[in-house]
This record gives structure tokens, C-alpha cells and sequence, in this order.
């Protein structure tokens, strides 16, 4: 019987998978992350499924002696070297389509928290204060977004701006132009889009071309006051060029899904403890200098997690396993 090893699952994720899956597999469930700390968990699976906190590295992949397929319960993959794994025949799942909607709807969660300082209002009330004070919000009707990454989920932003009576522009290295004409915005070039804009929002993907794209070179070309959400990943913009932003009113606010030492931040509490690496209680000190700002929202990727989206996800990773031993297609990286 083939092994499948889950990792960062809960129990709700652990009963039903264990309802679709138990009978044909030999199933292992852990709530931690898959790292090289616990590789030696994988010996002998046959499958691994991870989720955006797993590190899959080389040393973890050649851990896994039997190891014929990771199947990763989210979109994207960069948390796993697929280029290794594909040159030792592992083959690598993902799961492309499960929350276009799900993530488009907490990226104006955090839009429309900030527009219209819902957070500060929160905080002021739980108080007993309800001055109106300070929380002076602006109109989405008739300003520009600027989409970065016009995939699966900036569509879905961009249907929503449109409901707002927003313009949008679009920064993206493919171009549909039935859908630009449809959905009615404009491909523009990144610097456009970031001297345009009045609220900028993140949906391309983390890889070696997008590391970086917005950086301490081209920050200073944002219009100025502009808000700046991220729900794809951090490293897409340069930490630095975030707080240059920020403190000097570049980003007059920020909505942050992902933000560097996410990870971290639910161990932070055992932190004293731990011999934590200098890079992780940096980047957990630079958390904290977001939090402390009351124009900063911070969200802890969590623009996936919806009842439905979870079902989806957990669907397509079983369908992935399924057709991959069946020998029929499945969402492959
Ligand atoms: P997608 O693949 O449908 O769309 C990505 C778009 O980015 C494509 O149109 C692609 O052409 C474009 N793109 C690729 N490289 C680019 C570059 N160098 N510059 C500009 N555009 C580029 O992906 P989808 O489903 O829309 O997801 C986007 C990202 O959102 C994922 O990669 C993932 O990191 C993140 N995500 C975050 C979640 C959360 O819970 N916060 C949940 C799901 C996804």
C-alpha cells in the first residue's frame, strides 16, 4: 500500500481526508511544517503533501527514498525545489485553482479596511469611544487600481474593482487582450502603473523575475499616498523599499496577507527560549515595527482560508494523487 505523508494539517483537514482517502493508502498525519528538521518523517512515503510553510529542499527531497510525488496544497510551489525533484523524477502537484475568488475577496477586505479605516473604527469602539475623528475615509469610485499579476485572481480583483466603478490598469509579462477588452482596463508598463495608481495590489507570482519587482530603484516612481496590498508573497517586494514607502508617506497604507517572518510569528512566544537564527528575530522586529503603524494591516495568510476554498484545495490535492497513480493528468508543476 502506497504511503502518503501530510503535513501542516488540522483535524478537520485530517477526518476528511482520512474519509477520502483511507482505504486505498496508508495515510500519516502531522500538524508541523515539513522541514529538514523533521525530514526523516518522509523515509519511506511514497507522497508528501505540504503546505506554504513546508521548506522542500534538496536535502529533504533525497530524504524521501521512495519519494514519487509532492503534492502541495496551494497555488503556489515556490517553498519546494521542483527543479530538483523534476531532475530526480519526483513529480510535483499543485493546486492552481481553488480561491481565485476567496483571495480576491480579502484583498478588498483589506481595500475597504483601510479606505474607510474600519480597523481604526474596531479598535476605537471595543473603547467606548465613537468619535468620527480621524477616520475620514475616501470613495474606490473613480480612482485607479493597479493589478500586478492579471492571473486567475487579479481577474477576480479586477471584476470587483469594476463593481466599485474603479479604473484599472494592469502590469503583467502576458497579455490578453480579449479580456482587456472585456473586463475594460489597460496593460500598462510597471512604471505607469505605479505613478498611476491609487491603490496598488500584488497577484503575480514569486519566482526569480518577480523577486524584488517593486525595489529601493523603482519606489519612488509610486504616486504619492498611494495604498499598497500584498496577498501573493513578500518577497515580491524588496522589505526596505516597504519601509522607505511607508515612512515616508510613498504608501499612505498597506493591507499585508504576506510579510516577511509570517512564519514565524505563531512561534514567537517560544522565541526566548529557542536558538533562533539573527535573520529570524530581525525579520520578526520588522513585524513589529508594522504593527505598531495603525496605517499598516496585517492579515496572517490567511486570504485562502474560507470554508469553501479549503474543500477545494483539499479536493484537488486528493484528485492530484488520484490521477497520478491512475496515470491521468493532474495539475503538475
Ligand atoms: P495565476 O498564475 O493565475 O496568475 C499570475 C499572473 O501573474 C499571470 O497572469 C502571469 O502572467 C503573471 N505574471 C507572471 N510573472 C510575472 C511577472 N514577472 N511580472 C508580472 N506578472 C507576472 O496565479 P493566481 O492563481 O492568480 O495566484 C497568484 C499568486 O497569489 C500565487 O502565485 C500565490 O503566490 C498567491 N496566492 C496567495 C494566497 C494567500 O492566501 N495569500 C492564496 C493563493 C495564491
Amino acid at each position: 500500500m502506497m504511503k502518503i505523508a501530510f503535513f501542516s494539517v488540522n483535524q478537520k483537514e485530517k477526518t476528511y481526508l482520512k474519509r477520502k482517502l483511507g482505504k486505498q493508502y496508508k495515510l500519516e498525519f502531522y500538524t508541523e511544517n515539513l522541514t529538514e528538521a523533521n525530514a526523516h518523517l518522509i523515509k519511506d512515503a511514497d507522497v508528501v503533501s505540504v503546505f506554504i510553510y513546508a521548506k522542500v529542499t534538496k536535502k529533504v527531497i533525497d530524504t524521501g527514498k521512495k519519494l514519487k510525488l509532492i503534492a502541495a496544497r496551494s497555488t503556489g510551489f515556490n517553498h519546494i525545489d521542483h527543479e530538483y525533484a523534476k531532475k530526480k523524477n519526483i513529480a510535483v502537484a499543485n493546486v492552481p485553482y481553488y480561491g481565485e475568488n476567496t483571495v480576491a475577496e480579502h484583498t478588498f477586505a483589506l481595500i475597504l479596511s483601510l479606505s474607510r479605516k474600519i480597523h481604526k473604527a474596531y479598535v476605537r469602539s471595543i473603547q467606548n469611544n465613537f468619535s468620527l475623528e480621524g477616520l475620514q475615509g475616501f470613495d474606490l469610485r473613480g480612482k485607479t487600481l493597479g493589478v500586478i499579476g492579471a492571473g486567475s485572481i487579479g481577474v477576480h480583483v479586477m471584476k470587483m474593482a469594476k463593481g466599485f466603478g474603479m479604473n484599472i490598469l494592469a502590469y503583467d509579462v502576458n497579455h490578453n487582450h480579449i479580456l482587456e477588452e472585456v473586463l475594460d482596463f489597460d496593460y500598462v508598463p510597471l512604471e505607469d502603473l505605479l505613478g498611476k495608481s491609487d491603490i496598488i495590489t500584488i497577484h503575480c507570482p514569486y519566482n526569480k523575475h518577480t523577486h524584488h519587482l517593486l525595489n529601493m530603484k523603482n519606489i519612488n516612481q509610486v504616486k504619492k499616498g498611494a495604498l499598497f496590498i500584498n496577498t501573493a508573497r513578500s518577497g515580491i517586494i524588496q522589505s526596505e523599499a516597504l519601509y522607505y514607502a511607508i515612512e515616508n508617506g510613498i504608501f499612505s497604507g498597506a493591507g499585508l496577507d504576506v510579510f516577511e517572518g509570517e512564519e514565524l510569528l505563531s512561534e514567537e512566544n517560544q522565541m526566548l527560549t529557542k536558538n533562533v537564527p539573527k535573520e529570524n528575530l530581525e525579520a520578526i522586529w520588522k513585524t513589529n515595527l508594522l504593527l505598531r503603524n495603525e496605517n499598516i494591516i496585517l492579515t496572517p495568510h490567511m486570504a485562502f482560508d474560507s470554508v469553501e476554498a479549503v474543500e477545494r484545495i483539499l479536493d484537488t490535492t486528493i484528485n492530484n494523487i488520484n490521477c497520478f497513480f491512475e496515470k491521468k493528468k493532474f495539475y503538475s508543476v
